[in-house]
């Protein structure tokens, strides 16, 4: 007989919008969208411990252990949620567990690292509970979480719809694209956002959302150029009236050998599509900008949620 689990770990990719096209907003507050989700080598780590009792706790630290702002250790948190969201389908409404997220994504950045820490949680849960959650079932679940936590579990490539949370995944040819992300020293509210497209375009008629076919044509055939002259985002618009200086730093990047710079879905992270070789150039310049916090080379598409401990 094997000893029981006792703590699971999981890790959990961020995300970039390499086409974000918004529809008008509908009744519920939430938008249509059409996207191309991409998931890249940036993890939160997520390690779900059993412990005595019902509580559902969460601490919350960067990738040294120093402490995060900005992400709540209550009730409120996506990846609490996604616990007690589990454990109540799951039949066991007294199963406790501390959740420890160690974060390298950015906070409020538009990466969705809460959604990562989310789908992270319902995959550690899972194993630690051993719940036997089919990977369609957490799917699911995720879905009424929010609208970027499917695609954490799913990782890799896919278009999205819906909210984003219908997913239709893509095979993307190598080679691997290579980003540098830059991210703000302070966030953007996703709401707030949405809420600045909404007003920017009062006067104008928004078409259904589509994404453009020769993106997904260029991402499938590894035609890197191309993907570079496709990529956009709807909200760009709206990100860079709240934070005009988020386009001195677009520039920068492209001055110094980026193929494409975007807003990363709500912003204010930026995403420089680079060739290896000028990583480490754009980087430099991106981090001379003002309001910029860190920079990082990543690479994509990464895998989903997956246990690594
Ligand atoms: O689903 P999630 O909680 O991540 O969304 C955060 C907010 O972003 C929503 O409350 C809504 O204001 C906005 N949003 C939207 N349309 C979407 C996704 C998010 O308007 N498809």
């Amino acid at each position: 007989m094997t000893a029981a689990t006792t703590a699971v770990t999981v890790r959990a990719p961020a995300k970039i919008n390499l086409s974000l096209r918004v529809g008008p907003p509908r009744p519920d507050g939430y938008h249509t969208l059409a996207t191309v989700f991409h998931a890249v080598h940036l993890d939160d780590l997520v390690t779900a411990t059993a412990v005595d009792g019902a509580a559902v706790t969460v601490e919350i630290a960067d990738e040294h252990g120093d402490p995060v702002a900005g992400v709540p250790a209550d009730e409120s948190n996506l990846a609490v949620r996604a616990a007690l969201r589990l454990r109540e389908v799951a039949g066991l409404p007294t199963a406790g567990v501390h959740l420890a997220l160690r974060k390298s994504i950015p906070v409020a950045g538009g990466m969705a690292g809460g959604s990562a820490d989310a789908a992270a949680a319902l995959v550690a849960c899972a194993e630690l509970w051993e719940t036997g959650s089919t990977r369609h079932q957490l799917a699911s679940l995720a879905a009424v979480l929010g609208a970027d936590v499917p695609f954490a579990l799913l990782g890799g490539c896919a278009v999205g719809t819906g909210r984003g949370e219908h997913l239709q995944p893509l095979s993307v040819g190598p080679p691997a694209l290579h980003w540098v992300v830059a991210w703000s020293d302070t966030g953007l509210s996703t709401p707030a956002v949405f809420g600045v497209l909404d007003r920017l375009r009062a006067e104008r008629p928004v078409p259904p959302p589509q994404i453009d076919p020769r993106l997904v044509t260029a991402l499938e055939r590894g035609l890197v150029g191309a993907v570079g002259m496709l990529v956009d985002n709807d909200l760009e618009e709206a990100a860079l009236d709240l934070r005009p200086a988020l386009a001195t730093t677009l520039a920068a990047g492209r001055r110094a050998g980026a193929r494409a710079g975007l807003v990363s879905g709500s912003g204010p992270t930026l995403a420089f599509l680079v060739d290896a070789h000028s990583a480490a150039r754009v980087a430099r310049a991106v981090a001379r900008e003002p309001g910029v916090a860190g920079v990082r080379h990543v690479t994509g598409p990464a895998p989903g949620a997956a246990r690594v401990a």
